[in-house]
């Protein structure tokens, strides 16, 4: 059976040391209670990057990624990230597209597109983040609006290179504000966006592709999701950043 996949995105929160503290203990947490049906990922800030790296080692289920990279190999691009230089401190994922960039950098489905190309050029994963705001779920063309974000940024992918992404599901009106969509959408929704897939690709890629959902998970809550059919984990930002809300996620989840 596939792990059940928590990514933890911290966002712009947590000094160093402070990173470095819940890195810390989260080790110690999952060194004495391993937890063979989880795989942990965290998406700490660039800069922690490098320092919790160290303090990981292979028989823990919990790996590192990166908020964000650049859609450029190189350049004079001040104040950026690339691939390559994530790559050099083995970031083994990549987020791209959050809603947070989409909304605030502007980032367009081109820039997503080749990002999403700049990480697999590195053999790190991208975790592409799709999810519609409140005006479009009003209107109820969620669908529509979903199906158009995944065809503007993953149909160039060739079958190789889109069997190596992650889906993340995160509606822009669930991130941060405590309200989430019912367990029946967010099925229709991963039912939606495996149909796309199959439509483009085939019914393998469809199948084999991982989708997490994202917005407002918490402990009492998290059940619900990684319980729906073709859900295979989440993406948690608020409930990720301190110990007291994210060990009770991880130990809600169903052990079997
Ligand atoms: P949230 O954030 O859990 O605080 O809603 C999720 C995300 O933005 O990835």
């Amino acid at each position: 059976m596939k792990p059940t996949i928590i990514a933890a995105n911290w966002k712009m929160h947590k000094t160093l040391q402070e990173g470095l503290e819940l890195a810390q203990e989260l080790i110690i947490y999952l060194t004495t209670h391993p937890l063979s049906h989880i795989q942990v990922i965290l998406f700490p800030s660039f800069i922690h990057l490098e320092a919790i790296q160290e303090l990981l080692s292979p028989h823990l289920k919990l790996y590192l990624g990166a908020q964000n990279c650049h859609d450029q190999l190189s350049g004079a691009f001040t104040g950026e990230v690339s691939a390559a230089m994530l790559a050099s401190v083995k970031v083994s994922y990549v987020l791209v597209g959050h809603s947070e960039r989409r909304q605030y950098c502007g980032e367009s489905h081109a820039q997503i597109a080749k990002k999403i190309e700049a990480a697999l050029q590195y053999n790190m994963q991208p975790i592409f983040c799709c999810g519609e705001p409140w005006e479009v779920r009003a209107r109820n063309q969620h669908h529509d609006y979903i199906a158009q974000q995944i065809k503007d940024s993953l149909f160039d992918l060739s079958p190789e290179k889109i069997n190596r992404i992650m889906i993340a599901y995160e509606p822009v009106w669930a991130i941060g504000t405590g309200k989430t969509p019912d367990a029946s959408d967010i099925a229709g929704m991963q039912a939606l966006i495996r149909d796309i897939l199959a439509r483009h690709y085939d019914a393998s890629v469809a199948d084999g592709v991982i989708l997490l959902y994202g917005g407002s998970c918490n402990a009492s809550n998290i059940q619900d999701f990684v319980g729906i059919a073709g859900i295979n984990g989440v993406l948690v930002g608020n409930a990720s950043l301190y110990m007291k809300d994210f060990l009770p996620i991880l130990n809600a989840l169903p052990k079997d």
